[in-house]
């Protein structure tokens, strides 16, 4: 215990003493004096304790004074250094077959319930026939892990079991939140997203556990038949965490949904579209570069490599007839616009939390990180093609470069050429949800959320919701069973994907404003008219996207569960970066 203490402080002195050479003095210096410039609050108000002084806390608490460093202790272990990036476009494309994740079977009846237990292992995975075998994190010895069905009013039990190394895979930056030592490089907690749980069930950043420990969660299914995923949460490594491999689905059906006749069985795909970087050994590769006084930190990852369900460029045999899938964006930071090459158009028929009203024809579907799609890809008039699904979604979103369309343009290949084997379902019912529009007037609190990014000179140092860091006490307090509107106010240059827990919320509208004058006075003036969702997204959502220069507008009912919940961004290099805030649900 004590040599690790000893280790950690050696690495802290030299990440400090790093900075400090980095750093310009008048950067050494604000960080020690919160009220001098050039760090950006982008909020008014509220910001007195928001400094990079919070940052440098840490270090200047725990380091005796007595220790200077050597200059050995001056260098950071990089830990990818001698590694060699590989070039995506060496990989065939479309020469593997799509995985479909397992179904996994629960070990039994726990008080009255199916129990599951999902263990979390370091292992290797062929992810692309040419590649060596990359080691990925991942849940019963699968990336993605398996996929949970489960039946609405069914509840089960899953014990999450930590067996991973006590070293992490990929590069952890101390200055995090959450990261610093001495807590443990390796820490785990689950988090059913778009799940309707009680709070001690929900994967709290904070309730994370280590290698050799396990955590048994309660998940109700009292929701409705919906698309949900879950992956790591534990606070200042979830984007490692997920990065590494731990995520999967959790399809929850219902009665309602089952006599639909939506396409069924293999005819139901479930697809988690990530995009990842790797070296020429096959390793994953994650950047250990730095922004503002964090060494290792990126404010956002674009991979270069486009991997679904845990394969690169992988291809799918279809029959001509209708498919279901259920897209995921499983990403860290990128966004994805799909679109099929064959011209032809997608059925959306479910947003995150449940089926829509009816079904709606698009051309292309956006989807932020952790936003789900639930749709129907006809491909009866297509007998013997090859189609491509494509992306052509800016990096970062929306003004950032278009996607390579040799790399990350193309995401999976359809091939249509099994024989049909099977009657074809007839056409899509033209009512799907039973769907009730939340009234305006039903909600009780408004609550004004900013979306704030804070340099220190043109790099970013944190993000925050509201100018408030994870660790500041809490302000949103929803009483439980009310409904609250909330104004997603975007202070910053991209669009940030903003995920509730506990609820599932309706998108009100998208309004843009002056965001000078909101910086300058706190007042919100609106340029233009407010727009609501477009129809494919206006069912049940639990991550929104809340585009820059607008104010977004959701809302919801907080039930139906009192305790202590998060929301936060969904980039996942934003919400290990304090992009994510506790809120309470009072009884
Ligand atoms: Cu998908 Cu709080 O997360
Ligand atoms: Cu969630
Ligand atoms: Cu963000």
């Amino acid at each position: 215990m004590i040599k690790k203490r000893r280790k950690w402080i050696s690495f802290g002195m030299a990440v400090l003493a790093l900075l400090l050479l980095i750093q310009s003095p008048v950067h050494a210096l604000s960080s020690f004096r919160p009220t001098d410039e050039p760090i950006n609050f982008w909020q008014p108000g509220n910001l007195s304790n928001q400094s990079g002084q919070y940052l440098f806390g840490w270090f200047l608490r725990q380091v005796p004074d007595e220790v200077t460093p050597t200059d050995e202790d001056k260098t950071i272990d990089v830990v990818q250094s001698n590694l060699t990036p590989l070039d995506p476009t060496v990989l065939e494309k479309y020469v593997d077959a799509l995985p479909i994740p397992a179904v996994i079977k629960s070990k039994g009846i726990n008080r009255l319930s199916p129990y599951y237990e999902v263990t979390m292992t370091q292992f290797t995975q062929k992810l692309h026939r040419d590649l060596n075998p990359t080691t990925v994190w991942g849940y019963n010895g699968t990336y993605p892990g398996p996929t949970f069905e489960v039946m609405r009013g069914r509840p089960i039990w899953v014990k999450w079991i930590n067996k991973l190394p006590t070293t992490h895979l990929l590069p952890i930056d101390p200055t995090i939140h959450g990261a610093q030592p001495p807590n443990p490089a390796v820490r785990t907690v689950v988090h059913l997203h778009g799940g309707n749980v009680p709070p001690q069930s929900d994967g709290f950043p904070e309730d994370w556990f280590t290698p050799g420990s396990s955590d048994t969660d309660f998940y109700p299914n009292q929701q409705q038949a919906a698309t949900l995923w879950y992956h790591d949460h534990a606070l200042g490594i979830t984007r490692l965490n997920v990065y590494a491999g731990l995520e999967g689905f959790y399809l929850l059906r219902d009665t309602h949904e089952n006599l639909l006749r939506l396409p069924r069985g293999k005819y139901e795909i479930p697809m988690v579209i990530q995009d990842r970087s790797f070296n020429t050994d096959g390793s994953l590769f994650y950047p250990d570069t730095g922004s503002g006084t964090h060494p290792i930190w990126v404010p956002e990852f674009f991979g270069d490599t486009i991997v679904v369900n845990g394969k690169i460029w992988p291809f799918l045999e279809v029959e001509p007839r209708k498919y279901r899938f259920r897209l995921l964006n499983g990403s860290n930071s990128r966004f994805y616009n799909l679109k099929l090459a064959s011209g032809q158009p997608f059925y959306q028929i479910g947003t995150d939390g449940g089926l829509l009203p009816s079904p709606v024809q698009v051309n292309e579907i956006l989807l932020a990180p952790a936003e789900r799609a639930d749709v129907v890809v006809d491909f009866s008039e297509h007998a013997g093609e090859t189609i491509l699904l494509t992306n052509d979604a800016r990096t970062p979103f929306p003004d950032g470069d278009l996607p390579d369309p040799q790399t990350t343009g193309q995401i999976v290949q359809f091939k249509v050429t099994l024989p049909f084997s099977r009657r074809h379902p007839g056409l899509l019912p033209p009512r799907l949800g039973p769907f009730k529009k939340f009234n305006e007037r039903q909600a009780i609190k408004v609550r004004d959320q900013s979306l704030n990014e804070v340099l220190i000179g043109d790099e970013p140092e944190i993000l925050l919701l509201n100018g408030l860091k994870w660790s500041d006490p809490i302000e949103d307090n929803p009483r439980l069973g009310t409904v609250e509107i909330w104004r997603l106010i975007n202070l910053t240059g991209d669009t940030h994907p903003i995920h509730l827990h506990l609820v599932q919320f309706q998108i009100l509208d998208r309004q843009p404003f002056d965001v000078a004058k909101y910086k300058a006075t706190g007042e919100l003036v609106f340029t233009g008219p407010a727009v609501p969702p477009a129809a494919n997204e206006a069912g049940w959502k639990d991550t929104v996207r809340a585009n820059t220069d607008e104010v977004t507008r959701i809302i919801m009912r907080f039930a139906d569960f009192a305790g202590e919940y998060v929301w936060h961004c969904h980039i996942l290099e934003h919400e290990d970066n304090e992009m994510m805030r506790p809120y309470k649900v009072v009884p």
